[in-house]
């Protein structure tokens, strides 16, 4: 048996932050392409990082939820029975490590910084002033960036995460649209390799034709229920 979880914006969602497709189509007010993306970086970098050190600054002010706890118990009962479990996520936010869990972030993540001229990452939440940039100690320019993967750049081990996909025995969605690769094909490498599939979401994901077992609800409800079943079935 090997597990594997793919977690996108609504796993958080009950821990109050929201998702990036509202009903409005926008993040927080913004066209994602607006700020997610490196050619929103260069026309408007002050509005950039403004949105955000305002998205830096709002994981001080929220805890990991039902959902995420539930996900670090399984991860602990899998060690426990030698099972393989791996974690992934396209949340940028820090509450699958708060919980317990050592999730792999396929966009990034918001604690860090990084330098687009020297390439030093910077672990930090402590400078979060939206009108002031921070300056790279390292080599000296004159801003360090978000260490988000936005729209149009690569996704750091993608290959890795497709072979995961390919070996996994359960894959498990939870919390997302289905709508943004290359995360939403892994639901499909997984199944078209004998994985059961499960999906988990308030809505029906735009990749439901992939999918074993559609669980739908609030994570929070959802998710602990179904990590229960899948600790149950471990060897
Ligand atoms: P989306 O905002 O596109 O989708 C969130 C999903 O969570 C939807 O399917 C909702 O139905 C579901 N949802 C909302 N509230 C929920 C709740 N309480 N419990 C369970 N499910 C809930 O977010 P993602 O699919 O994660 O990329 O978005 C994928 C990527 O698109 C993001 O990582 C980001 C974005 O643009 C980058 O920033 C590069």
């Amino acid at each position: 048996m090997r597990i594997l979880v793919l977690t996108g914006a609504g796993v958080s969602a009950d821990s109050g932050l929201a998702t990036f497709r509202g009903v409005d189509g926008l993040w927080e007010g913004h066209a994602i392409e607006e700020v997610a993306s490196p050619h929103g970086w260069r026309r408007n970098p002050r509005l950039v990082w403004r949105f955000y050190q305002l998205r830096r600054a709002a994981l001080g002010g929220v805890e990991p939820n039902a959902a995420h706890r539930a996900l670090a118990e399984l991860e602990r009962a899998c060690a426990q029975h030698g099972v393989e479990f791996r974690l992934v996520t396209q949340n940028v936010d820090n509450l699958h490590e708060r919980a317990g869990s050592q999730a792999v972030h396929m966009h990034g993540e918001l604690e860090w910084l990084r330098c687009e001229r020297c390439g030093t990452r910077v672990r930090d939440l402590e400078r979060l002033d939206p009108e002031m940039f921070v300056p790279c100690a390292a080599c000296g320019a004159e801003r360090l960036r978000p260490d988000i993967v936005w729209f149009g750049e690569l996704v750091p081990r993608s290959e890795e995460l497709a072979q995961w996909a390919e070996k996994c025995t359960h894959f498990v969605a939870i919390g997302t649209s289905g709508l943004v690769y290359p995360a939403a094909g892994l639901i499909e490498i997984a199944r078209s390799e004998g994985a059961h599939t499960i999906v988990q979401s308030l809505d029906e994901p735009a990749n439901l034709r992939h999918v074993d077992a559609f669980r739908p609800g609030r994570a929070c409800e959802a998710v602990p229920a179904l990590c229960r079943e899948l600790a149950a079935l471990l060897p």
